[in-house]
C-alpha cells in the first residue's frame, strides 16, 4: 500500500468539502480543507500535501485554474485533481494544461474519486522513485567517473541503473580496458549496498593454492603458515559487493566452491566447521569468450547461469568512436591538474587522429595517451604530429580485431560496385556487363550500399 496522502481540498461550497473529507478519510493520511484559493497556499505553503484536488469556480481573487499553476510552480511534484461544475472539455483541457493531473465533474461520485486519489497516489509514487533514481544516476556518473553520451553506453548506464536495486549477479563482459570495473564500481554504489563494502580480487592474478582462502578466509592453524584466523573475501564483503574480476581464469576445484556458494548462500573457512551467510552482491566480469570456454570445457555452464542472471555487455572504445573527443577531453583535464601542468587543447587535426585510431586497449589505452601527452609536449596545443606513430587507424587492425567475413566480402562488393560506376560513367547496364551481374541485382546492391 502507498504511503497515505496529505490532501488538500478546495471547495467553497462546505458541503462538498465536508462531503470529500468524509470520504477520503480511508485514502488520506490527513486532509485540511479550504473555501478559497488564497487561504489553500496559505494552508499549502504551511503544509507538505502531496495531493490538492479544488474546484474551479472559486469566490476570491484566484480561481482554481490560477490555483493550479501556482501550486506548480511552487511544488511541481504536486498531484493536481481539479472539479468543474460546468464539465466543459475546456475547463478540463486548460487544467491540465497547466499541470493537473486529472479531472472529476460534479456531482461528485465518491467511489469514482477515490480511485482517482488512488491512481495519483500510485503517480505520484513513481514520481519520486523516477527522480530518486535520476538523482542518484547523476552522482553515479559523478562519483564513478563513467564518461560517454553514444546510445550503447546509455544502454549500459540504464542497465547499471535497472540491476543497482536488486541482489541479482551481474556478469560484465568486454575487452580489456573497457570500464569493466567502473561499471562493477557504480552497480555498487547506486545500489543499497553503498554504505557497504566494495570488494574486488582479480581471480587470474591468485595462484591457485591461495584461492579458496582468499575467497573463503581460514581458520588459525588450518595450514603452514596460518597463525590466525582470516576472514576472506566473502565475508569482507559482507552487506556489499564482491566484485569477482577475471572470474573466467578460476580453476576447476574454485569454480565448483564457488557455485555451491552461490547455491546454498553458505561457505566455510578453511579448516572452519561453521557454516556461514554469504551476504555479498557479486558481480563479476571477463575480457574471455566465455561461451566458447563453455563448449571447450573449461568453464562450468552452471556457473555461468549463476554469475549471468544479468549480463551486461560494455562495446570496446571503437564501437563508440563518437564519445573518444569527450573521454580524451576529460583525461586531458584530469593529467593537466594531476601533473600542475597549464590546461592544453587539442587541436582538430588531433582529435580526428584520436577518433579514428582503432584502440585495441581501449579507453585505458586512450587515458594512458592522454597522459603521456601531458607530460611531453609542452606547448599548449596538442597537434596530430604529437600523437603516438601507432595509433594511425589500420596501423595494426589485423591484430585489434579480424572482421567477420561478411564484412570484409561486403566491403569488397561495395568497392567493386562502385569502380565501376565510376569507369562506366554510372552507365547502369553497362556497369552491370561489366561486373557480370544482372541490372537488377546491380539496382538491389546500389540501394543496399547506399551507392546512388
Ligand atoms: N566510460 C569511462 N569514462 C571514464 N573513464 C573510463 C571509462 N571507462 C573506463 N575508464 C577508465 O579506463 C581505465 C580502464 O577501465 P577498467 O579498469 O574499468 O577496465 P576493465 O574493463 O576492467 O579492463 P581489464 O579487462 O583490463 O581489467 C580506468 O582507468 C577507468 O577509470
Ligand atoms: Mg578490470
Amino acid at each position: 500500500m502507498d504511503e497515505p496522502f496529505q490532501i488538500l481540498v478546495v471547495d467553497d461550497e462546505p458541503n462538498i468539502r465536508q462531503g470529500l473529507a468524509k470520504g477520503l478519510a480511508r485514502e488520506a493520511g490527513h486532509i485540511e480543507l479550504a473555501g478559497t484559493a488564497e487561504e489553500a497556499l496559505a494552508l499549502f505553503d504551511d503544509g507538505d500535501f502531496q495531493l490538492v484536488i479544488t474546484d474551479v469556480r472559486l469566490p476570491g481573487q484566484l480561481d482554481g485554474l490560477e490555483l493550479v499553476s501556482r501550486i506548480q510552480e511552487r511544488k511541481p511534484e504536486t498531484t493536481l485533481i481539479v472539479i468543474t461544475a460546468h464539465g466543459t472539455v475546456e475547463t478540463a483541457v486548460e487544467a491540465m494544461r497547466r499541470g493537473a493531473f486529472d479531472f472529476i465533474t460534479k456531482p461528485i461520485d465518491l467511489n469514482l474519486i477515490r480511485q482517482q486519489v488512488g491512481k495519483a497516489a500510485t503517480h505520484h509514487r513513481l514520481q519520486a522513485e523516477n527522480r530518486l533514481l535520476r538523482d542518484r544516476l547523476a552522482e553515479a556518473e559523478e562519483l564513478s567517473g563513467i564518461i560517454g553520451n553514444c546510445s550503447a553506453l546509455k544502454d549500459v548506464l540504464l542497465q547499471i541503473r535497472q540491476v543497482s536495486d536488486t541482489d541479482a549477479t551481474v556478469l560484465i563482459r568486454g575487452e580489456s580496458g573497457t570500464g569493466k570495473e567502473l561499471i562493477a564500481r557504480a552497480i555498487h554504489d547506486l545500489s543499497k549496498r553503498s554504505s557497504g563494502p566494495f570488494v574486488a580480487v582479480n581471480l587470474g592474478a591468485m595462484p591457485e593454492s591461495l584461492l579458496e582462502s582468499e575467497l573463503f578466509g581460514h581458520e588459525k592453524g588450518s595450514f603452514t603458515g596460518a597463525t590466525r584466523q582470516k576472514p576472506g573475501c566473502f565475508e569482507q564483503a559482507c552487506r556489499g559487493t564482491l566484485f569477482l574480476d577475471e572470474v573466467t581464469e578460476m580453476p576447476a576445484k574454485s569454480q565448483v566452491d564457488l557455485l555451491r556458494v552461490l547455491e546454498t548462500g553458505q561457505f566455510k573457512r578453511v579448516g572452519g566447521e561453521e557454516s556461514l551467510d554469504s551476504d555479498a552482491r557479486i558481480v563479476s566480469a571477463t575480457n574471455r569468450d566465455i561461451t566458447q570456454m563453455i563448449d571447450e570445457g573449461t568453464f562450468r555452464e552452471d556457473l555461468f547461469y549463476r554469475l549471468n542472471i544479468v549480463p551486461i555487455e560494455v562495446p570496446p572504445l571503437r564501437q563508440r568512436r563518437e564519445d573518444i573527443p569527450l573521454l580524451a577531453d576529460h583525461f586531458l583535464q584530469h593529467f593537466c591538474q594531476r601533473h600542475h601542468r597549464p590546461m592544453k587543447m587539442l587541436t582538430p587535426d588531433a582529435v580526428a587522429g584520436l577518433v579514428s585510431a582503432n584502440w585495441p586497449g581501449n579507453i585505458r589505452q586512450l587515458r594512458n595517451v592522454m597522459e603521456r601527452l601531458v607530460v611531453t609536449v609542452s606547448n599548449e596545443t596538442i597537434t596530430a604530429d604529437a600523437l603516438p606513430a601507432d595509433l594511425a587507424p589500420n596501423a595494426k587492425v589485423h591484430v585489434a580485431r579480424i572482421p567477420p567475413l561478411a564484412e570484409v566480402t561486403e566491403q569488397a562488393e561495395k568497392e567493386a560496385i562502385q569502380a565501376a560506376l565510376a569507369v562506366n560513367d554510372f552507365h547502369r547496364e553497362q556497369t552491370a556487363r561489366c561486373l557480370g551481374i544482372s541490372v537488377r541485382t546491380l539496382h538491389y546492391k546500389m540501394s543496399r550500399y547506399g551507392l546512388h
